[in-house]
């Protein structure tokens, strides 16, 4: 059987990543294709016992590098036993945030060493690397503004000021600037539909996917 395909979906609180990685699954559901939704930190037992860990408490709970720890033990749990058994298994495998999302928050925003967080994607990720990322852009008051409309308990990075969220928006950007081959970025604003339609514009095309 074919290897699958890998999409992760990328960029800052209330952009819009959830609600799109929901459509885009059905949409390639509709087309006869296997597909594993899934999301960080989190998507496998273990996972989701440190997602608690590190999206409840106060925005200082933890340190940036200790935060990195938590979220790449969680990742490598995820990696093993969910990401990779389902792309041996040739589903297609959407995820709401991944290695970017440490880059970006615990990286650009937080202030962890870069070579810290590519030394972990290298022996933690190993070859299990995304095929597509789209990256969610929008101004961040917009996104804070629609995150606080949704608001439930997980809102420890929804509670990082102003200027953390600006730089994780550069962060990401820059991500996408680095790496164009691989991300492509995603304009944010507008209709659910009119995104919708962006995304998956972007996954035909990257993806040589008809339809
Ligand atoms: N294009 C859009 N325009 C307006 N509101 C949106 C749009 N996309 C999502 N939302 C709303 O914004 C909130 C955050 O969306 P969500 O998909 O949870 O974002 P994320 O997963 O990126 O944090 C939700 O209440 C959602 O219904
Ligand atoms: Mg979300």
């Amino acid at each position: 059987m074919s290897q699958g395909r890998f999409i992760t979906f990328e960029g800052g609180e209330g952009a819009g990543k959830s609600t799109q990685l929901k459509r885009l699954a059905a949409r390639l559901e509709a087309q006869g294709r296997a597909v594993v939704a899934t999301r960080e930190p989190g998507g496998s037992s273990g996972a989701e016992s440190i997602r608690e860990l590190v999206l409840k408490g106060s925005a200082d709970r933890w340190s940036p590098v200790t935060e990195t720890l938590l979220m790449y033990a969680a990742r490598r749990d995820h990696v093993e036993r969910v990401i990779r058994p389902a792309l041996a298994k040739g589903a297609w495998v959407v995820c709401d945030r991944f290695a970017d999302s440490t880059r970006a928050y615990q990286g650009a925003a937080g202030g962890t060493d870069p070579a810290l967080i590519a030394a972990l994607e290298t022996h933690i990720l190993e070859a299990t690397r995304p095929d597509l990322t789209l990256i969610f852009d929008l101004p961040v008051e917009v996104g804070l503004e629609r995150a606080h409309r949704r608001a439930g308990a997980e809102m420890r990075f929804e509670s990082k000021g102003q200027a953390f969220h600006e730089r994780l928006r550069e962060g990401f950007l820059a991500i996408a600037r680095a790496e164009p081959g691989r991300c492509a970025i995603i304009d944010a604003i507008g209709s659910l539909e009119a995104v919708e339609a962006r995304v998956w514009a972007a996954v035909r095309e990257r993806l040589a996917v008809d339809g």
